[in-house]
């Protein structure tokens, strides 16, 4: 889960674009070259993201290693790719070469379909939406990267006679969510449409409340608390989910595995000072329960990848790839106490 760096890759502009491209290369690279790029990428990683030594974000602060332990080095969290698996949008380049197109086309197989493609459950976004009461009736509501649109649908189910507008970048996941908001019967209200969260096209002071479940290490949370807060009007609220350190002292295969993909991940207190830092008020915060992450989410990802594997079965490119998903899940299986989402809810200070 990294802001713009990911196992597929599309050139962005700015910082991380030089991670996207090194993530691309590193897949592709022999193995006489892993140390080697593993090494450059975790230059990148201090020198991209300064927060990695700041005390004040709660990062685990730990020397990162060379390699990453027990894993083919091109593992990095499913999330962290998915984050780039979208359209390109204008003014991007894409970097990827023939082997990732393959292994993206696998990947999708594992992404396409499912209930959420992220952690979640309608129990912790109705949590969330009581957080952020009151709102007014009709509401203007934005969620953001609402993929196949599960949350975007239990959104215009919470909020009866709010306005929702719901954006991603990857189509399909945008012709899915437009379906389930249909078939939930709340087209009149809710438009879904393709947008790249980090130039959103939005009008500011436009909702009254941002919704971002699972995305916003997408642009980093610095980043997009900064710029979300501009399209809320001057008591919008906000809501996101972020993947945080609930331990401070992980394993190590476990922290160079998050690390490789979501470097700037800190503790929840430093999230949470991060959010009072850009102008918010804290109105609440909780941790996702384990079955957010089981039910709707890693359970269907099982079932898929059983498939995958039996379709898949001696072809070690495709095998590589349903591999590292599997990884994902028993990563979240073996070491739930020492990482979550973190649920927070804020309103915009004036
Ligand atoms: C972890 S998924 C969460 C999806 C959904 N909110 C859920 O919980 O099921 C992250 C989403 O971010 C989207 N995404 C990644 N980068 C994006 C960007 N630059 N602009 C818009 N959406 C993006 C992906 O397509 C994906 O749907």
């Amino acid at each position: 889960m990294a802001s713009g760096s990911g196992f597929y890759s599309i050139t962005v502009a700015g910082a991380a674009s030089d991670l996207s491209t090194l993530y691309a290369e590193r897949i592709a690279a022999p193995t006489s070259r892993y140390s080697d790029l593993c090494d450059r990428k975790h230059q990148m990683s201090r020198r991209d993201y300064p927060r990695w030594d700041e005390t004040s974000t709660g990062n685990c602060r730990r020397e990162p290693a060379l390699a990453v332990h027990g894993t083919r080095a091109g593992r990095l969290p499913c999330c962290v790719r998915r984050a780039n698996m979208g359209i390109p949008t204008s003014g991007e380049r894409v970097t990827v070469n023939s082997d990732d197109t393959r292994a993206r086309s696998v990947f999708m197989e594992v992404h396409s379909g499912l209930p959420r493609e992220g952690p979640g459950d309608r129990a912790s976004t109705g949590r969330a939406i009581a957080l952020a009461q009151p709102l007014p009736a009709s509401a203007d509501v934005l969620d953001i990267a609402c993929g196949p649109g599960e949350q975007t649908v239990h959104l215009a189910q919470l909020l009866p006679a709010a306005r929702i507008q719901a954006v991603d970048y990857h189509r399909p996941f945008v012709e899915e969510a437009s379906r389930r908001v249909a078939t939930a019967g709340a087209g009149h209200r809710v438009k879904v449409s393709v947008a790249d969260m980090r130039a959103l096209p939005f009008e500011t002071g436009q909702f009254d409340l941002i919704w971002c479940e699972g995305a916003a290490y997408n642009m980093g949370l610095t980043n997009a608390l900064t710029q979300w807060r501009s399209l809320l009007r001057s008591d919008g609220k906000l809501a996101f989910t972020e993947a945080v350190w609930l331990r401070d002292d992980p394993p190590d295969e476990l922290h160079d595995w998050w690390m490789a993909g979501y470097p700037d991940m800190g503790s929840a207190n430093a999230s949470l000072e991060l959010v009072s830092r850009c102008g918010y008020r804290l109105l609440g915060s909780f941790v996702l329960p384990d079955h957010a992450w089981w039910e709707r989410y890693y359970h269907p990802m099982e079932d898929r990848l059983t498939i995958l594997e039996e379709k898949y079965n001696g072809d070690p490119e495709a095998m590589a790839v349903l591999e590292d998903c599997r990884l994902e899940i028993d990563y979240y299986r073996r070491y739930s106490d020492c990482y979550g989402y973190l649920f927070v809810v804020a309103i915009r200070e004036s």
